[in-house]
C-alpha cells in the first residue's frame, strides 16, 4: 500500500491589528522563515498549506497559501487545517494584543484618541494544542529578546509543545528580517540541539529532515 504524504500546517508572517483601515499594531516579521519552511517541507514530498499574514513574499511552488490579516482571521484558517494535518508548525509572530475597538473609517487626527485601549488576542498554539491528537506533532516558535532558553522550554510546557524553536530578535543579523538565523530545537522529551548561524533555506531544510524523523517514530495513520 502507498503511505500517504505527511499534511503540514504552517504558520508564517506578522498578523495586524487595525485601530481602522489605515493603521494598525504589527511586529517586522517579514515570513522569510514560515516560507523558507513550506519549501522546503514541499521539497520533501509533505502536503503544505501555509497560513500567512501579510508578507511581500511569493506563494511557493506546491504549497496551499491562505492568506490573513488579523490574529482573529489565523485563529479560524488553522482551526479548520489543523484537525487534518500530521505537523503544526506555528512560525508567525501572532500580535499578542489587539486594539478593543477598531473604527470603520479612518480617525481623523482632531478626533484621535492619544490613549488607546488594547486587550488580548487569542493563543493560536496554545489553543489547537489543546485539541492535539495522538500521533500529530505541534512545533511552536519562540521569539525572544533574552533568557531565550529559558523562556522557551517555558513557553514547550505551557503550551503543551512536542518541539520549540526558540531564536533570539531584536538583534541585527538575526531573528525578524534578516536571512540567517541561530536557532535551538528543544523537545518535550529532553531533546536538545542548536542549528546555525546559517541561511533560514538551510535551517528550514534541517528542522523539516529532524521531523521528518520524529513522525517515523509515531504510528503510521491511515
Ligand atoms: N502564538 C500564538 N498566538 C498568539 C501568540 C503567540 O499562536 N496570540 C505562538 C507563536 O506563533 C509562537 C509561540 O506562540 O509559535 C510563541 O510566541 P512568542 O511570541 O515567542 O511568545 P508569546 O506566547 O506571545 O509570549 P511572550 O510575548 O510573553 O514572549
Amino acid at each position: 500500500m502507498k503511505a500517504r504524504p505527511i499534511r503540514c500546517l504552517i504558520t508564517a508572517g506578522p498578523t495586524r491589528e487595525h485601530l481602522d483601515p489605515v493603521r494598525f499594531l504589527s511586529n517586522p516579521s517579514t515570513g522569510k522563515m514560515g516560507y523558507a519552511l513550506a519549501i522546503a517541507a514541499a521539497a520533501i514530498g509533505w502536503k503544505v498549506d501555509l497560513v500567512s499574514g501579510p508578507v511581500a513574499l511569493p506563494a511557493p511552488a506546491g504549497v496551499k497559501v491562505h492568506s490573513v490579516v488579523s490574529a482573529a482571521e489565523m485563529l479560524v484558517a488553522t482551526k479548520k487545517l489543523f484537525a487534518r494535518c500530521d505537523v503544526l508548525l506555528m512560525c508567525a509572530a501572532v500580535s499578542d494584543f489587539r486594539p478593543k475597538k477598531t473604527a470603520a473609517h479612518k480617525v481623523k487626527k482632531n478626533n484621535a484618541a492619544l490613549v488607546i485601549e488594547f486587550e488580548p488576542t487569542v493563543d493560536i498554539l496554545k489553543t489547537l494544542a489543546k485539541g492535539k491528537k495522538p500521533g500529530q506533532l505541534v512545533v511552536g516558535f519562540a521569539a525572544e529578546t533574552r533568557n531565550v532558553e529559558t523562556y522557551a522550554r517555558r513557553k514547550l510546557k505551557e503550551k503543551n509543545l512536542d518541539f520549540i524553536i526558540a531564536n533570539h530578535v531584536g538583534r541585527a543579523g538575526s531573528g525578524f528580517g534578516a536571512d540567517r538565523n541561530t536557532v535551538i530545537l528543544l523537545g518535550s522529551e529532553g531533546k536538545r540541539a542548536k542549528f546555525g548561524p546559517s541561511s533560514k533555506t538551510k535551517l528550514a531544510h534541517i528542522l523539516i529532515e529532524h521531523l521528518q524523523a520524529e513522525l517515523k517514530l509515531v504510528p503510521s495513520k491511515k
